[in-house]
């Protein structure tokens, strides 16, 4: 890190203001982050929220209608992506299919012109660091796809790049694969101390591996922070039911209350009108009605799904949705049964509703 950046107190990458507009629409608008060094961040988003274009004008790919990037003190805003510096792995691996592994890896030192023998070294630690040795000679083609997308991130981290981009790197590999190539790009950025970038439309991905989550919507940064945060402190109603999943209950707010089933829950003063009461699932209690003080209702629909028992309770006319973790002898209540809910106050979140 140069002094600029240490002085200034901001990220090793910085961005102001970054702005993508096509002809009458904004893909990126406005988009503010600092990113200490060292930390892997998710870009989470729906499909078509400007993840991809966001890391593109990191990575000089795509030219920013405005804003700038910063990279440990200095202004890449202009610089061509070459002399960026920064080491790139997509959803299709993008490998030179006629090229030996080797090769492949390679590719980035022979355009930079590093002397053989370096590039033999380097190419054989990269090779090492995911766990390739043995392949060097083999074709793409000879590779499953885990393998290939590990040649992919051989091939970024061996320019030793100043940051690593990342976009949907998992997408194409299988359920299995994608959890063990969660943990081994996890484990590989850790012990490079390299700063990451990863987009994903995956909120598991983005909560279990990266150490701050920018989750994104329709151009736009809702919310940044680390997983804990997002998931217990949803500052909107998006963010709320894109990470983890939640229920969305009407409600009519007034004075700082919002009323559910006959249950006062505190709702931010400034709302009045329709709100959603936003529950998590799992967090709510549920208990068979004789005994029961929360809200009343009735089961509508019960799933028995090994770890967890799932039921939808009609409650007032709404359906809430409720997960119990299953420890052994549980009945599982039919349709039909009156049940009670009730939750705790922290675990509510009230939101305006969309008009
Ligand atoms: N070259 C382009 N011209 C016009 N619109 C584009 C172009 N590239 C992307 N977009 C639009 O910008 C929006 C964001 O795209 P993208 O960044 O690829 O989203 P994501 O990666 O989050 O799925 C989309 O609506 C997309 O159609
Ligand atoms: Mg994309």
């Amino acid at each position: 890190m140069t002094d600029q950046s240490k002085a200034s107190g901001q990220g090793f990458l910085s961005i102001r203001g970054l702005t993508k507009r096509y002809a009458g629409f904004t893909a990126v608008d406005n988009f503010d982050l600092e990113v200490p060094k060292g930390e892997l961040v998710a870009f989470l988003g729906p499909s078509g929220c400007g993840k991809t274009t966001s890391l593109r004008m990191i990575a000089g790919l795509v030219p920013a209608t405005s804003g700038r990037i910063h990279v440990g003190g200095q202004d890449l805003t202009t610089v061509e992506t070459h002399r960026r510096d920064m080491g790139l792995v997509f959803q299709s691996y993008a490998l030179f299919p006629h090229m030996s592994i080797a090769k492949n890896v390679a590719f980035g030192l022979e355009m930079r012109k590093v002397p053989r023998d370096e590039i033999a070294r380097r190419v054989k630690e990269a090779i090492a660091l995911v766990h390739l040795t043995g392949k060097e000679e083999h074709r793409p083609a000879q590779l499953s796809g885990g393998q290939q997308q590990r040649v992919a991130l051989a091939r970024a981290l061996v320019i030793r790049p100043s940051i690593l981009l990342l976009d949907e790197p998992l997408s194409n590999l299988d359920a299995k694969l994608r959890d063990e190539m969660r943990n081994e790009i996890r484990d590989i950025q850790k012990r490079l101390g390299i700063t990451a970038i990863f987009v994903t439309h995956d909120q598991g991905e983005a909560l279990t591996m990266c150490d701050k989550v920018v989750v994104m919507n329709q151009g736009r940064l809702e919310q940044v922070g680390t997983p804990v945060d997002l998931y217990e402190r949803p500052k909107t109603a998006f963010v709320a039911s894109f990470v983890g999943r939640t229920n969305r209950l009407k409600a009519v707010a007034k004075d700082g209350t919002a009323e559910f089933a006959g249950q006062q829950i505190a709702a931010p003063p400034t709302l009045s009108g329709p709100v959603e009461v936003m529950i998590r699932p799992h967090r709510v209690s549920l208990s068979p009605a004789a005994d029961g003080q929360g809200m009343s209702g009735t089961i509508s629909r019960a799933i028995f799904a090994g770890d967890v028992l799932q039921y939808d309770v009609d409650v007032a006319g709404q359906v809430v949705s409720v997960e119990l973790a299953t420890r052994g002898g549980e009945t599982v209540l039919a349709p039909g049964t009156p049940v009670s809910l009730s939750w705790r106050p922290q675990d509510i979140f009230v939101y305006g509703a969309a008009a």
